[in-house]
């Protein structure tokens, strides 16, 4: 992989990358066939800042995701299927996050792939699916905790299925939990709770009352459903439900530093990059990752100077204004 490669010449070259390795699935912009993918970058690119270059300063992108060390406040949200891009592919994605200072979510897969991922040394965390067979949500929660996980969760938005282009598919496996079974898969670990596909105040508040540590505001890319508020207009309003009881993340359609700032001016403590640490994967496998996560960071750094933010705390005060032409 060449070293000079910039972000946009990673997702390039990560899509040919993936096609040869046999990967079949729509990836953006192919796959934003719905309205929330669309609209949620949109809204992101409508959104600019003022610079204070006269209060330009070193900035520092470091933070912590429930409590774990991280680089640059990103983390790799969860995803599936790894089979079909060879045995190694989760290893070398999970390693070149460990080089980079990241952390590594999973999504749907067995036991054998996440003990794997966890010795390579990443911090990981498991999301569960919302099974309509709820002894398969608490075995698959045990076992993440008895593994190392330092997390577990789940993405309450996939109870039916998820769309792949215009097809929903496994929509038998997962079903709509009742707040009894969320209670008591929350309450049935030590590890702290992420309740994943939050798009509105009332779930938002839900969760918290349940008993969840973090949050993450995500369409799911568009696999959930379909014409839901996209996430990045949804995330101020569950920050401000949120308060200070759970930390909130956001994911779906983030690709750049300047996408992570404004992401963190709206309240987000982290981002999830799914789709991009794919193509960073494809581009350039452990390497490719290691350096979507550098390239973030650095664009980050060189933004948080201009507005005079030395870190990421500071970037909650910067005032996003939005301009509609
Ligand atoms: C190949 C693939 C598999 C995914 N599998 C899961 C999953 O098992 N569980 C989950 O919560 N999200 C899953 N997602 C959704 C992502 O975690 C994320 O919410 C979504 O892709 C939006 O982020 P992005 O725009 O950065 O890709 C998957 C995404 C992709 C691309």
């Amino acid at each position: 992989m060449d070293d000079k490669m910039t972000l946009s010449q990673l997702y390039v070259s990560g899509k040919e990358g993936l096609a040869a390795a046999g990967f079949t699935r729509p990836l953006p912009p192919d796959a934003a066939l719905g309205a929330s993918l669309p609209v949620n970058r949109a809204y992101l690119d409508s959104l600019f800042f003022a610079p204070r270059f006269l209060s330009s300063t070193v900035a520092n992108t470091s933070g912590t995701i429930l409590g774990i060390p991280v680089s640059v406040p990103v983390f790799c949200g969860p995803m599936s299927g790894w089979s079909q891009l060879g045995d190694k592919a989760l290893q070398e994605i999970a390693r070149g996050l460990k080089a980079a200072g990241s952390v590594l979510a999973l999504g749907i897969g067995g036991s054998d792939e996440m003990q794997k991922a966890i010795d390579t040394g990443v911090p990981v965390a498991k999301i569960v699916k919302p099974y309509r067979n709820t002894d398969l949500i608490f075995k698959k929660i045990e076992d993440a905790e008895r593994r190392g996980c330092f997390a577990v969760g789940m993405d309450i938005d996939h109870f039916h299925g998820r769309l792949v282009g215009d097809a929903v598919d496994l929509e038998m496996t997962f079903g709509p939990q009742s707040l009894e079974t969320m209670r008591t898969a929350i309450a049935a670990t030590r590890l702290p709770f992420i309740v994943k596909g939050v798009l509105s105040v009332d779930d938002a508040r839900m969760a918290v009352e349940l008993g969840a540590k973090a949050i993450v505001v995500s369409n799911h890319g568009r696999a959930a459903i379909d014409c839901t508020l996209p996430s990045v207009v949804a995330l101020p309003d569950v920050v401000a439900a949120v308060g200070q009881e759970a930390e909130v993340y956001v994911d779906t359609g983030f690709r750049t530093g300047n996408d992570i700032i404004k992401a963190l001016a709206l309240g987000a403590r982290a981002v999830g990059f799914a789709n991009s640490v794919l193509l960073a994967w494809g581009a350039g496998r452990e390497e490719g990752v290691r350096r979507l996560v550098e390239l973030l960071g650095t664009e980050m750094r060189r933004t948080m100077a201009a507005l005079g933010c030395p870190d990421c705390a500071a970037l909650r005060a910067v005032q996003l204004r939005q301009v509609v032409l």
